[in-house]
């Protein structure tokens, strides 16, 4: 004891400015909201029964424990020399054929375990994406509003983030377009667009085929890499989503980010890129990390092979749908004179518009009600853009809470137009 305390009084970094050793990129960004972290340590309310509809979290009273269960067991006692060893580039190799395969159905593409590489979900991909193409000064494109965890990630990266407006069918591509050759002409280099095209983060909305078609013409003719994420869109109510990018240009310039942490368990950390060999090996090259947990992936690819997976993504469209009805509903019945709200087709997100007061007060008043959710301007690089939205996800919290949501926000906007 005596002698660490010596040490210790030897040691100079009580004096030595931490700030200064940091990395620029460090010094340039900002701690993330809660939402960014995945995670709310305290809730910001005292409410004894607090309804919170904050982040995008899967109904963890029906995740198929069961088959995770023995998936791992079985990954245990039948594969311990591969499933509690190092993951590697790409990951398990099984997990990533049953992805290929189950990816070719949905899809109709023509995938290999070798277009699949396993990640930290989706965010994780993000990351390998921006650490292989992305440069200081770089542009990002992304859409406006977007997921607020990307555009930190970009601006960590260094790159200049620059907004084009979302709307209900997509962005505008000749907006796009404008924004592009604008850049160009300051000397700016366009590297990347960021896009959410299925049920939207948070918008809920779906990118019309039309659009899709025209992006990928502008992107191709201005060398600009799509990272397309597809986190959600497997989540439809009724139809699917039209194709993705990566299908659409057999991954010719795209490279697409999805995730099981929504069809699934945030707490997997699993998800994958799927990307054309030309863009995996960049992507693999900068890869320091000795893969993820194969033991996931080998409860992954026993979920995909048993049939168990479509199964659960199933029962969770009418789950999601029912829920996201319930909230709609009780929305409509309380707050109808104060709010504007379309049902989307799927995902996990309503996008509200507060047609009387600010929803910044009622974000605060909710709180105090006991119901917690997001301001909108999170999701806006420019945060004095001007909206007035607010954004509920609908999947986690029980259908007796939905129904009693809209009440609570009827209490609160009272409160704030008092
Ligand atoms: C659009 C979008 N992408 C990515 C993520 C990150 O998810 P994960 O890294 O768990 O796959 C989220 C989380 O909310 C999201 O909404």
């Amino acid at each position: 004891m005596e002698i660490s305390n010596n040490l210790s009084s030897k040691l100079q970094w009580e004096s030595i400015d931490l700030n200064s050793l940091l990395s620029k990129r460090t010094r340039n960004i900002s701690k993330g909201n809660d939402t960014d972290a995945g995670r709310m340590w305290r809730l910001p309310t005292d409410h004894p029964d607090p309804i919170v509809l904050a982040g995008g979290i899967p109904d963890d009273t029906v995740l198929p424990t069961a088959d995770l269960i023995q998936g791992i067991v079985n990954a245990v006692e039948n594969h311990a020399d591969d499933a509690l060893n190092y993951g590697g580039w790409f990951g398990y190799e099984g997990c990533r054929n049953a992805i290929a395969t189950r990816q070719n159905n949905i899809e109709g593409t023509s995938l290999t375990a070798n277009n699949i590489i396993m990640h930290n979900g989706s965010s994780g991909c993000l990351e390998n994406i921006l650490k292989a193409f992305i440069e200081p000064g770089d542009v990002a494109i992304v859409e406006s509003p977007s997921y607020s965890g990307t555009v930190r990630a970009i601006l960590g990266y260094q790159a200049e983030v620059i907004e084009v407006p979302m709307h209900k069918t997509g962005v505008d591509p000749e907006a796009f377009k404008t924004i592009v050759n604008g850049l160009h002409a300051e000397g700016k280099r366009v590297k990347l667009f960021y896009t959410i095209p299925d049920f939207h983060n948070p918008m809920g909305n779906v990118t019309s085929l039309e659009i899709r078609e025209k992006i990928l013409q502008i992107c191709s003719e201005n060398q600009i890499i799509i990272a397309e994420d597809a986190a959600y869109t497997e989540l439809h109510f009724e139809n699917p989503p039209p194709s993705s990018y990566y299908a659409l240009s057999d991954g010719h310039g795209v490279i697409k980010m999805c995730s099981f942490s929504k069809i699934l368990a945030t707490g997997l950390r699993a998800g994958w890129i799927q990307a054309r060999p030309e863009f995996a090996e960049p992507l693999t090259r900068v890869r320091f990390d000795m893969g993820t947990s194969p033991l996931v992936h080998y409860a992954i690819e026993y979920l995909i092979n048993s049939g168990n997976l479509d199964k659960h993504v199933e029962n969770m469209r009418s789950l999601y749908q029912e829920k996201c009805s319930i909230m709609i509903d009780s929305l409509r019945h309380y707050c109808s004179p104060y709010i504007k709200v379309e049902t989307p087709e799927g995902g996990y997100f309503l996008w509200v518009e507060c047609l009387e007061g600010k929803a910044i007060d009622l974000v605060t008043a909710a709180a105090k009600e006991g119901v917690i959710f997001p301001l909108g301007s999170v999701f806006f690089v420019d945060k004095t853009t001007n909206n007035n939205h607010f954004r509920l996800a609908y999947t986690r919290e029980s259908k007796e809470h939905l129904k009693d949501a809209g009440k609570r926000i009827r209490s609160a906007f009272e409160k704030i137009l008092d």
